[in-house]
Protein backbone atom coordinates (compact mmCIF):
# COMPACT_ATOMS: atom_id res chain seq x y z
CA UNK A 1 0.00 0.00 0.00
CA UNK A 2 1.29 3.18 -1.06
CA UNK A 3 1.85 5.82 1.90
CA UNK A 4 -0.92 8.05 0.92
CA UNK A 5 -3.22 5.22 0.16
CA UNK A 6 -2.67 4.37 3.64
CA UNK A 7 -2.75 7.75 4.72
CA UNK A 8 -6.71 8.11 2.99
CA UNK A 9 -7.65 4.58 4.13
CA UNK A 10 -6.69 5.68 8.02
CA UNK A 11 -8.19 9.33 7.74
CA UNK A 12 -11.65 7.66 6.11
CA UNK A 13 -11.36 5.14 9.10
CA UNK A 14 -11.06 8.16 11.77
CA UNK A 15 -13.98 9.82 9.81
CA UNK A 16 -16.20 6.63 9.78
CA UNK A 17 -15.43 6.21 13.55
CA UNK A 18 -16.11 9.12 14.23
CA UNK A 19 -19.55 9.74 12.97
CA UNK A 20 -20.05 6.11 14.84
CA UNK A 21 -20.15 3.72 11.79
CA UNK A 22 -17.77 1.67 11.84
CA UNK A 23 -15.86 -1.05 14.71
CA UNK A 24 -12.30 1.03 14.09
CA UNK A 25 -11.16 -2.52 15.90
CA UNK A 26 -12.21 -4.64 13.38
CA UNK A 27 -11.65 -2.66 10.21
CA UNK A 28 -8.16 -1.55 11.44
CA UNK A 29 -7.57 -5.64 11.65
CA UNK A 30 -8.91 -6.31 8.34
CA UNK A 31 -7.12 -3.23 6.31
CA UNK A 32 -3.93 -4.66 8.32
CA UNK A 33 -4.05 -8.47 7.73
CA UNK A 34 -2.41 -9.55 4.65
CA UNK A 35 -3.23 -12.56 2.95
CA UNK A 36 -1.80 -15.71 4.41
CA UNK A 37 1.43 -17.38 2.99
CA UNK A 38 2.58 -21.00 2.78
CA UNK A 39 4.23 -21.02 6.03
CA UNK A 40 1.31 -19.75 7.83
CA UNK A 41 -0.93 -22.91 6.76
CA UNK A 42 1.67 -25.34 6.56
CA UNK A 43 0.77 -26.61 9.96
CA UNK A 44 -2.94 -27.21 8.74
CA UNK A 45 -1.81 -29.28 5.70
CA UNK A 46 0.29 -31.09 8.24
CA UNK A 47 -2.44 -31.97 10.98
CA UNK A 48 -4.98 -32.63 8.48
CA UNK A 49 -3.80 -33.86 5.50
CA UNK A 50 -0.40 -35.45 5.45
CA UNK A 51 -1.11 -38.95 7.24
CA UNK A 52 -2.82 -39.72 3.86
CA UNK A 53 -0.66 -36.89 1.07
CA UNK A 54 2.99 -37.50 1.76
CA UNK A 55 5.46 -40.14 0.84
CA UNK A 56 5.48 -42.00 -2.35
CA UNK A 57 2.49 -43.94 -1.74
CA UNK A 58 0.74 -40.56 -0.89
CA UNK A 59 -3.55 -40.56 -1.59
CA UNK A 60 -4.16 -40.17 -5.60
CA UNK A 61 -0.27 -38.58 -6.07
CA UNK A 62 -0.87 -35.30 -4.48
CA UNK A 63 1.66 -34.62 -1.91
CA UNK A 64 0.96 -31.75 0.68
CA UNK A 65 3.56 -31.76 3.07
CA UNK A 66 5.93 -28.99 0.76
CA UNK A 67 4.96 -26.07 -1.23
CA UNK A 68 6.52 -27.87 -3.90
CA UNK A 69 4.16 -30.87 -4.00
CA UNK A 70 1.01 -28.50 -3.52
CA UNK A 71 2.40 -26.23 -6.85
CA UNK A 72 2.55 -29.78 -8.66
CA UNK A 73 -0.48 -31.14 -7.94
CA UNK A 74 -1.76 -35.18 -8.23
CA UNK A 75 -2.20 -37.74 -10.58
CA UNK A 76 -5.05 -36.43 -12.31
CA UNK A 77 -3.38 -32.58 -12.34
CA UNK A 78 -3.42 -29.43 -10.49
CA UNK A 79 -5.06 -28.66 -7.40
CA UNK A 80 -4.57 -25.04 -7.12
CA UNK A 81 -4.66 -22.11 -10.02
CA UNK A 82 -3.15 -19.34 -8.63
CA UNK A 83 -5.55 -16.47 -8.55
CA UNK A 84 -8.56 -18.43 -8.41
CA UNK A 85 -9.61 -20.23 -5.50
CA UNK A 86 -12.90 -21.01 -6.56
CA UNK A 87 -11.60 -23.06 -9.79
CA UNK A 88 -8.79 -24.93 -7.62
CA UNK A 89 -10.36 -28.27 -7.05
CA UNK A 90 -8.33 -28.07 -3.50
CA UNK A 91 -10.81 -25.87 -2.03
CA UNK A 92 -13.64 -27.62 -4.02
CA UNK A 93 -12.73 -30.69 -1.79
CA UNK A 94 -12.99 -28.52 1.27
CA UNK A 95 -16.08 -27.70 0.47
CA UNK A 96 -17.54 -30.47 -0.74
CA UNK A 97 -17.89 -29.27 -4.17
CA UNK A 98 -16.34 -31.80 -5.31
CA UNK A 99 -16.49 -35.53 -3.99
CA UNK A 100 -15.07 -37.09 -1.67
CA UNK A 101 -14.96 -34.26 0.71
CA UNK A 102 -11.36 -33.63 2.25
CA UNK A 103 -10.14 -34.42 4.80
CA UNK A 104 -11.15 -37.61 4.37
CA UNK A 105 -11.42 -38.93 7.68
CA UNK A 106 -14.40 -36.18 8.03
CA UNK A 107 -16.18 -35.12 9.64
CA UNK A 108 -14.58 -32.83 10.96
CA UNK A 109 -14.00 -30.72 8.03
CA UNK A 110 -11.66 -27.94 7.73
CA UNK A 111 -13.56 -24.88 9.18
CA UNK A 112 -15.00 -22.31 7.57
CA UNK A 113 -12.34 -19.75 8.91
CA UNK A 114 -9.26 -21.64 7.71
CA UNK A 115 -11.23 -22.65 4.51
CA UNK A 116 -11.35 -18.49 4.23
CA UNK A 117 -7.77 -18.37 4.87
CA UNK A 118 -6.41 -20.79 2.05
CA UNK A 119 -9.02 -19.34 -0.25
CA UNK A 120 -6.88 -15.82 0.23
CA UNK A 121 -3.80 -17.74 0.17
CA UNK A 122 -4.71 -18.73 -3.58
CA UNK A 123 -5.98 -15.31 -4.29
CA UNK A 124 -3.21 -14.04 -4.19
CA UNK A 125 -1.02 -16.12 -5.78
CA UNK A 126 0.24 -18.94 -3.27
CA UNK A 127 2.79 -16.94 -1.86
CA UNK A 128 5.43 -18.84 0.51
CA UNK A 129 6.06 -16.33 3.05
CA UNK A 130 9.30 -16.46 5.44
CA UNK A 131 10.72 -20.43 5.69
CA UNK A 132 9.77 -21.72 9.42
CA UNK A 133 11.55 -21.56 12.33
CA UNK A 134 12.46 -24.68 13.61
CA UNK A 135 9.85 -24.52 16.64
CA UNK A 136 7.82 -24.37 14.09
CA UNK A 137 9.00 -27.29 12.14
CA UNK A 138 8.78 -29.24 14.92
CA UNK A 139 5.57 -28.38 16.43
CA UNK A 140 3.71 -28.88 12.71
CA UNK A 141 5.34 -32.18 12.41
CA UNK A 142 3.86 -33.64 15.40
CA UNK A 143 1.04 -35.85 14.03
CA UNK A 144 -2.43 -36.19 14.57
CA UNK A 145 -4.13 -39.54 15.79
CA UNK A 146 -1.12 -41.88 16.65
CA UNK A 147 -1.64 -45.59 16.27
CA UNK A 148 -3.79 -46.70 18.98
CA UNK A 149 -1.75 -49.63 20.73
CA UNK A 150 -3.30 -53.40 20.63
CA UNK A 151 -7.11 -53.57 22.09
CA UNK A 152 -7.06 -49.57 22.40
CA UNK A 153 -10.25 -48.02 20.84
CA UNK A 154 -9.65 -47.78 17.14
CA UNK A 155 -12.03 -45.71 15.48
CA UNK A 156 -12.20 -44.86 11.23
CA UNK A 157 -9.89 -41.68 12.01
CA UNK A 158 -6.72 -44.72 13.03
CA UNK A 159 -7.62 -46.89 9.38
CA UNK A 160 -8.87 -44.22 6.89
CA UNK A 161 -4.75 -43.40 6.27
CA UNK A 162 -4.20 -46.67 5.60
CA UNK A 163 -7.36 -47.56 3.31
CA UNK A 164 -6.09 -44.41 1.60
CA UNK A 165 -2.56 -44.66 0.88
CA UNK A 166 -2.91 -48.72 0.46
CA UNK A 167 -6.14 -49.35 -0.96
CA UNK A 168 -8.08 -46.07 -2.52
CA UNK A 169 -5.66 -45.94 -5.30
CA UNK A 170 -8.08 -49.33 -7.19
CA UNK A 171 -10.71 -49.07 -4.95
CA UNK A 172 -11.98 -45.61 -5.98
CA UNK A 173 -14.86 -44.52 -8.76
CA UNK A 174 -12.31 -43.66 -10.95
CA UNK A 175 -9.29 -45.36 -9.86
CA UNK A 176 -6.00 -47.58 -11.74
CA UNK A 177 -8.09 -50.44 -12.62
CA UNK A 178 -10.90 -48.13 -13.94
CA UNK A 179 -14.19 -48.72 -11.87
CA UNK A 180 -13.90 -49.86 -8.16
CA UNK A 181 -12.80 -53.95 -8.45
CA UNK A 182 -15.99 -55.92 -7.47
CA UNK A 183 -17.90 -52.14 -7.24
CA UNK A 184 -15.98 -51.81 -3.67
CA UNK A 185 -14.87 -48.55 -2.95
CA UNK A 186 -13.09 -47.82 0.06
CA UNK A 187 -12.26 -44.03 -0.15
CA UNK A 188 -14.65 -43.27 2.57
CA UNK A 189 -16.34 -44.77 5.46
CA UNK A 190 -19.81 -44.97 4.19
CA UNK A 191 -18.56 -47.00 0.84
CA UNK A 192 -16.02 -49.20 3.27
CA UNK A 193 -18.89 -50.31 5.82
CA UNK A 194 -21.78 -50.14 3.27
CA UNK A 195 -24.04 -53.43 2.42
CA UNK A 196 -23.78 -52.41 -1.50
CA UNK A 197 -24.10 -55.66 -3.34
CA UNK A 198 -22.86 -57.39 -0.62
CA UNK A 199 -21.22 -56.45 3.14
CA UNK A 200 -17.07 -57.34 3.41
CA UNK A 201 -17.07 -55.58 7.13
CA UNK A 202 -19.13 -57.14 9.79
CA UNK A 203 -19.14 -55.39 12.65
CA UNK A 204 -17.81 -57.53 15.70
CA UNK A 205 -16.26 -59.96 13.47
CA UNK A 206 -13.30 -59.68 11.63
CA UNK A 207 -13.13 -63.38 10.94
CA UNK A 208 -16.65 -62.58 8.69
CA UNK A 209 -15.16 -59.71 7.31
CA UNK A 210 -13.80 -60.51 3.64
CA UNK A 211 -11.60 -56.54 4.35
CA UNK A 212 -10.05 -58.64 6.87
CA UNK A 213 -9.37 -61.52 4.93
CA UNK A 214 -7.94 -59.98 1.96
CA UNK A 215 -5.37 -58.25 3.53
CA UNK A 216 -4.39 -61.27 5.83
CA UNK A 217 -4.00 -63.66 2.24
CA UNK A 218 -6.66 -66.09 3.96
CA UNK A 219 -8.88 -64.93 1.26
CA UNK A 220 -7.15 -64.61 -2.20
CA UNK A 221 -5.74 -62.68 -4.02
CA UNK A 222 -4.60 -61.17 -1.30
CA UNK A 223 -4.89 -57.60 -0.75
CA UNK A 224 -3.16 -54.78 -1.46
CA UNK A 225 -3.48 -56.37 -5.17
CA UNK A 226 -0.32 -55.01 -6.19
CA UNK A 227 1.76 -56.27 -2.88
CA UNK A 228 3.84 -56.99 -1.72
CA UNK A 229 4.45 -55.21 0.16
CA UNK A 230 1.29 -56.33 2.15
CA UNK A 231 0.05 -54.31 4.96
CA UNK A 232 2.34 -54.79 8.31
CA UNK A 233 1.50 -56.88 10.79
CA UNK A 234 0.55 -53.81 13.08
CA UNK A 235 -1.86 -52.35 10.19
CA UNK A 236 -3.68 -55.78 9.82
CA UNK A 237 -3.73 -55.88 13.62
CA UNK A 238 -4.99 -52.40 13.65
CA UNK A 239 -7.54 -53.34 11.03
CA UNK A 240 -8.67 -56.32 12.99
CA UNK A 241 -9.02 -54.24 16.58
CA UNK A 242 -11.18 -51.65 14.32
CA UNK A 243 -13.53 -54.48 12.95
CA UNK A 244 -13.88 -56.32 16.76
CA UNK A 245 -14.50 -53.27 18.60
CA UNK A 246 -17.70 -52.73 16.09
CA UNK A 247 -16.29 -50.67 12.91
CA UNK A 248 -16.39 -47.21 14.48
CA UNK A 249 -16.94 -44.26 12.88
CA UNK A 250 -14.76 -41.10 13.31
CA UNK A 251 -16.53 -40.18 16.08
CA UNK A 252 -16.39 -43.15 17.47
CA UNK A 253 -20.26 -44.31 16.65
CA UNK A 254 -20.44 -48.23 15.97
CA UNK A 255 -20.98 -48.96 12.69
CA UNK A 256 -24.88 -50.93 12.27
CA UNK A 257 -24.84 -54.66 11.65
CA UNK A 258 -26.75 -54.60 8.08
CA UNK A 259 -29.04 -58.00 8.66
CA UNK A 260 -30.41 -59.05 5.24
CA UNK A 261 -27.23 -58.46 3.14
CA UNK A 262 -25.25 -60.86 1.22
CA UNK A 263 -21.63 -61.72 2.37
CA UNK A 264 -19.22 -63.70 0.13
CA UNK A 265 -16.24 -65.43 1.75
CA UNK A 266 -13.19 -67.07 0.49
CA UNK A 267 -10.42 -68.95 2.39
CA UNK A 268 -9.27 -72.52 3.28
CA UNK A 269 -10.41 -74.95 4.89
CA UNK A 270 -8.88 -76.33 8.11
CA UNK A 271 -8.27 -79.39 9.84
CA UNK A 272 -10.78 -78.34 12.35
CA UNK A 273 -13.67 -77.66 10.14
CA UNK A 274 -13.32 -74.10 10.17
CA UNK A 275 -12.69 -71.57 7.26
CA UNK A 276 -9.49 -70.28 8.50
CA UNK A 277 -11.06 -70.02 12.42
CA UNK A 278 -14.36 -68.93 11.08
CA UNK A 279 -16.73 -71.91 12.72
CA UNK A 280 -19.22 -72.31 9.69
CA UNK A 281 -22.69 -72.75 11.33
CA UNK A 282 -24.64 -75.99 9.67
CA UNK A 283 -27.06 -75.60 6.86
CA UNK A 284 -26.74 -74.79 3.21
CA UNK A 285 -25.67 -76.78 0.41
CA UNK A 286 -22.17 -78.11 0.05
CA UNK A 287 -21.01 -78.46 -3.38
CA UNK A 288 -17.47 -80.90 -4.80
CA UNK A 289 -17.10 -81.73 -0.64
CA UNK A 290 -14.72 -79.17 0.31
CA UNK A 291 -11.82 -80.66 2.80
CA UNK A 292 -9.57 -79.47 4.77
CA UNK A 293 -6.91 -77.13 2.51
CA UNK A 294 -9.14 -76.86 -0.06
CA UNK A 295 -9.79 -73.28 -1.08
CA UNK A 296 -13.35 -72.11 -0.55
CA UNK A 297 -16.16 -70.00 -1.54
CA UNK A 298 -18.81 -69.29 1.20
CA UNK A 299 -21.92 -67.53 0.25
CA UNK A 300 -24.45 -66.43 3.08
CA UNK A 301 -26.84 -64.17 4.39
CA UNK A 302 -26.20 -62.27 7.42
CA UNK A 303 -28.12 -62.00 10.76
CA UNK A 304 -29.69 -58.90 12.35
CA UNK A 305 -27.38 -60.65 15.48
CA UNK A 306 -23.89 -61.04 13.13
CA UNK A 307 -24.04 -64.70 12.71
CA UNK A 308 -24.38 -66.15 9.03
CA UNK A 309 -27.28 -68.21 7.34
CA UNK A 310 -25.25 -70.19 5.04
CA UNK A 311 -26.14 -70.88 1.10
CA UNK A 312 -23.88 -72.47 0.25
CA UNK A 313 -20.18 -73.53 0.59
CA UNK A 314 -18.37 -75.04 -2.67
CA UNK A 315 -14.17 -76.03 -3.48
CA UNK A 316 -12.99 -73.05 -5.93
C1 LIG B 1 -7.45 -40.37 5.36
C2 LIG B 1 -6.71 -40.01 4.16
C3 LIG B 1 -6.84 -38.60 3.62
C4 LIG B 1 -6.76 -37.42 4.31
C5 LIG B 1 -6.55 -37.21 5.81
C6 LIG B 1 -6.87 -36.38 3.31
N1 LIG B 1 -7.02 -36.93 2.07
FE1 LIG B 1 -7.20 -35.90 0.32
N2 LIG B 1 -7.47 -37.66 -0.69
C7 LIG B 1 -7.46 -38.91 -0.13
C8 LIG B 1 -7.83 -39.89 -1.13
C9 LIG B 1 -7.91 -41.40 -0.95
C10 LIG B 1 -8.06 -39.16 -2.31
C11 LIG B 1 -8.52 -39.71 -3.65
C12 LIG B 1 -10.03 -39.78 -3.57
C13 LIG B 1 -10.74 -39.79 -4.90
O1 LIG B 1 -10.81 -38.73 -5.53
O2 LIG B 1 -11.22 -40.86 -5.28
C14 LIG B 1 -7.83 -37.76 -2.00
C15 LIG B 1 -7.97 -36.74 -2.92
C16 LIG B 1 -7.70 -35.41 -2.65
C17 LIG B 1 -7.72 -34.36 -3.63
C18 LIG B 1 -8.05 -34.51 -5.10
C19 LIG B 1 -6.83 -34.79 -5.88
C20 LIG B 1 -7.11 -34.86 -7.36
O3 LIG B 1 -6.14 -34.76 -8.13
O4 LIG B 1 -8.27 -35.00 -7.76
C21 LIG B 1 -7.40 -33.19 -2.98
C22 LIG B 1 -7.28 -31.81 -3.59
C23 LIG B 1 -7.18 -33.53 -1.60
N3 LIG B 1 -7.36 -34.90 -1.43
C24 LIG B 1 -6.87 -32.62 -0.61
C25 LIG B 1 -6.80 -32.92 0.73
C26 LIG B 1 -6.62 -31.94 1.76
C27 LIG B 1 -6.43 -30.47 1.53
C28 LIG B 1 -6.60 -32.62 2.94
C29 LIG B 1 -6.47 -32.05 4.32
C30 LIG B 1 -7.37 -31.00 4.69
C31 LIG B 1 -6.79 -34.02 2.64
N4 LIG B 1 -6.91 -34.18 1.29
C32 LIG B 1 -6.82 -35.03 3.60
C33 LIG B 1 -7.13 -39.21 1.18
C34 LIG B 1 -7.01 -38.28 2.21
C1 LIG C 1 -3.79 -52.48 -7.65
C2 LIG C 1 -5.22 -52.43 -7.38
C3 LIG C 1 -5.72 -52.82 -6.01
C4 LIG C 1 -5.27 -52.37 -4.79
C5 LIG C 1 -4.15 -51.39 -4.51
C6 LIG C 1 -6.11 -52.98 -3.80
N1 LIG C 1 -7.05 -53.79 -4.41
FE1 LIG C 1 -8.52 -54.84 -3.47
N2 LIG C 1 -9.09 -55.66 -5.24
C7 LIG C 1 -8.46 -55.44 -6.44
C8 LIG C 1 -8.97 -56.40 -7.40
C9 LIG C 1 -8.54 -56.51 -8.86
C10 LIG C 1 -9.93 -57.18 -6.73
C11 LIG C 1 -10.74 -58.35 -7.29
C12 LIG C 1 -9.88 -59.57 -7.16
C13 LIG C 1 -10.62 -60.89 -7.21
O1 LIG C 1 -11.33 -61.19 -6.22
O2 LIG C 1 -10.47 -61.59 -8.18
C14 LIG C 1 -9.98 -56.69 -5.38
C15 LIG C 1 -10.82 -57.21 -4.41
C16 LIG C 1 -10.86 -56.78 -3.09
C17 LIG C 1 -11.79 -57.25 -2.08
C18 LIG C 1 -12.90 -58.26 -2.30
C19 LIG C 1 -14.17 -57.51 -2.55
C20 LIG C 1 -15.38 -58.41 -2.54
O3 LIG C 1 -16.43 -57.91 -2.90
O4 LIG C 1 -15.29 -59.58 -2.19
C21 LIG C 1 -11.49 -56.60 -0.93
C22 LIG C 1 -12.18 -56.77 0.41
C23 LIG C 1 -10.37 -55.74 -1.20
N3 LIG C 1 -10.02 -55.86 -2.53
C24 LIG C 1 -9.77 -54.95 -0.26
C25 LIG C 1 -8.60 -54.22 -0.51
C26 LIG C 1 -7.87 -53.55 0.53
C27 LIG C 1 -8.26 -53.52 1.99
C28 LIG C 1 -6.80 -52.97 -0.08
C29 LIG C 1 -5.68 -52.18 0.56
C30 LIG C 1 -5.02 -52.81 1.68
C31 LIG C 1 -6.87 -53.26 -1.50
N4 LIG C 1 -7.98 -54.04 -1.71
C32 LIG C 1 -5.99 -52.79 -2.44
C33 LIG C 1 -7.51 -54.46 -6.71
C34 LIG C 1 -6.83 -53.74 -5.75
Amino acid sequence: MTGQGARWKAVLIGLLASAGLWDVAGLATAAAAEPPTYADLKSLFQQRCVVCHSGSSAAAGLALDTLAGLNKGGTRGAVVVAGQPASSELVKRLKGISLPRMPLTGPPWVDEADIGRIERWIAAGLPAGAPLSPAAVAAAASMPAARPAPGQPATWAHVAPILATRCAKCHSPQGLMGPAPEGYVLNSYEATVSANDRVRVVPGRPEASELARRVKGHARPRMPFDGPPWLSADEIRLIDDWIRQGARDATGKPAPIRGGARLRLRGVMSADGTLDGLVLPPGGRRDKQPGPGDEVELRAWLMPDGSLDVDRLRRR
